[in-house]
């Protein structure tokens, strides 16, 4: 269906393999001061299959170095997502993943590295958790401490029952089933990759709430052509039991293209951090291969804050993001309904302020050098925000591939967003991060240019860093 012309730049900030297929982080965990990331990798080819565990670390999370295939699978066991953890005091890395045998059964799998995660000896007695399943995977092994003690907690899926499950442990080989969470919300999905991560709501550690992660894919006759998506639930955690505020799925991102995202383990300054899949099912095997074919998001902080007395997740961009813009002087544009150009000198991040009050609607468009467009229009009289990827080179990817995101805003107060392109990748936080839309947009490899133009004129302040160069030749050249 694709256009076999068509190649992607490749990304300069986000983690991509050099070549072939990936998809989902597996075993995010930070270790003796490098990010590791794992992911489901064919090292043979740029389909999905053969998956193994691909490898690749990072310093500031940022610059990425790629790492020989961790887990590989066998002629008896495909390696599917699971997660790592640096336990004990050596902190020795122990990864869980699901093996699925050549019947199709999966169950989880053990292994443990002696030497920082670059080779792995998988548990003779492997596996260690099976249940004769054939949709029973993606284990997540998070940490928990009470008054009792100290446990591990495995979540799991029982994907097609859309449920997660439950066990604890105290020495990472024996488990027992603890509770079960689901089934509730749509039906026609799977569920995938579930993560539980405690935050602290409005940054006050005696307020934790624990947040529930999950990835939902589409599935059987009349299936959503939006594909597979992200939610979360806010609610509490015993050790034993999820208990959501309300059985009511949040979307985690608006776009496209943000699947399967969990977090490290042990993340400096107990932060929360995420990575994700910028893939969809609906057509992630129809993108060009170039010859990578799969990229991560941009890692996300996050944290809870309360809007109209509910806990609302917030996703921050990284820390090397941010540093990068607090270095950065603003550029006041006058925008009105002329359109403005900024030439964009390379993949980086904008972050935009401005009054809608002012502006009335904004709109910001984005082009390179194909037919491409994404096009995001500020509404301040609909509440809303709106993301549409179109043009001939998004729609000889699949015919569901042109799409619009829908944002519902916090009503008409100052605006913020800050747009992140890397090559295909388009990332936004909107207002602060209280919500993001993640989406893959097909502009070529040219220089991008923004086009700004407003209902009304009114100032917007510009702040433009470009990341795949030193910060010297950072520039951003109004042409209108
Ligand atoms: C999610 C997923 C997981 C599975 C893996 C296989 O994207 O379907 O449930 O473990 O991908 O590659």
């Amino acid at each position: 269906m694709h256009d076999e012309q068509q190649t992607l730049p490749r990304p300069a900030f986000h983690l991509t393999p050099e070549r072939n297929w990936m998809n989902d982080p597996n075993g995010l965990v930070f270790h003796r001061g490098r990010w590791h990331a794992f992911f489901q990798y064919n090292p043979e080819g740029s389909d999905w299959g053969n998956m193994s565990w691909g490898h690749a670390s990072s310093v500031d999370l940022q610059h990425w170095d790629e790492h020989p295939v961790a887990l590989r699978y066998t002629a008896e066991e495909q390696v599917y997502s699971g997660s790592v953890v640096a336990a004990g005091p050596d902190g020795r890395l122990t990864a869980y993943y699901t093996s699925v045998s050549t019947d199709g059964r999966q169950a989880q799998s053990r292994a443990t590295s002696d030497d920082d995660g670059l080779t792995w000896q998988r548990d003779p007695e492997n596996p260690i958790l099976d249940r004769g399943s054939h949709a029973f995977r993606d284990p997540k092994i998070i940490r928990y401490e009470d008054a009792a003690g100290f446990r591990w907690i495995m979540l799991t899926v029982e994907a097609v029952e859309r449920q997660v499950l439950v066990y604890s442990s105290t020495d990472l080989r024996t488990w027992e089933h603890v509770s079960t969470v689901g089934p509730f919300g749509p039906t026609g999905v799977v569920w995938e990759c579930p993560d539980l991560i405690p935050l602290a709501v409005d940054g006050r550690p005696d307020e934790i709430r624990w947040v529930l992660l999950l990835s939902t894919n589409p599935v059987g006759d009349a299936q959503d052509p939006d594909g597979s998506s992200m939610s979360y639930l806010v609610g509490d955690f015993d050790g034993s039991v999820f208990t959501p505020e309300r059985a009511e799925l949040q979307r985690l991102d608006h776009g496209r293209d943000f699947y399967a995202a969990v977090g490290f383990d042990r993340a400096p300054d107990g932060e929360a951090v995420i990575l994700g899949w910028m893939g969809n099912w609906r057509y992630a095997a129809d993108l060009p291969a170039s010859p990578w074919r799969g990229a991560m998001s941009l890692p996300r902080r996050l944290s809870l804050t309360t809007v109209d007395g509910e806990q609302r997740l917030v996703q921050g961009p990284p820390a090397f993001v941010k540093e990068r813009l607090a270095a950065i002087d603003p550029t006041t544009v006058a925008v009105s309904s002329d359109a403005v150009d900024l030439v964009l000198d390379g993949d980086g991040v904008v972050e935009l302020h401005w009054d809608p009050s002012i502006t009335g609607e904004l709109r910001l468009r984005l082009t390179a050098d194909t037919d491409g467009v994404a096009l995001i229009v500020h509404d301040p009289a609909a509440a809303s925000l709106s993301v549409a990827r179109s043009g001939g080179a998004m729609d000889t990817v699949h015919p569901d591939f042109a799409s619009t995101s829908i944002v519902p805003l916090a009503g008409d107060r100052p605006a913020r967003l800050l747009l992140s392109l890397d090559g295909p990748l388009l990332e936004l936080f909107v207002d602060g991060g209280l919500a993001t839309v993640s989406d893959l947009v097909l502009l070529g490899s040219g220089r991008p240019t923004l086009t700004l133009a407003s209902e009304r004129a009114s100032p917007v302040s510009v702040a433009v860093a470009v990341l795949d160069r030193a910060p010297a030749i950072d520039q951003v050249h109004a042409l209108a």
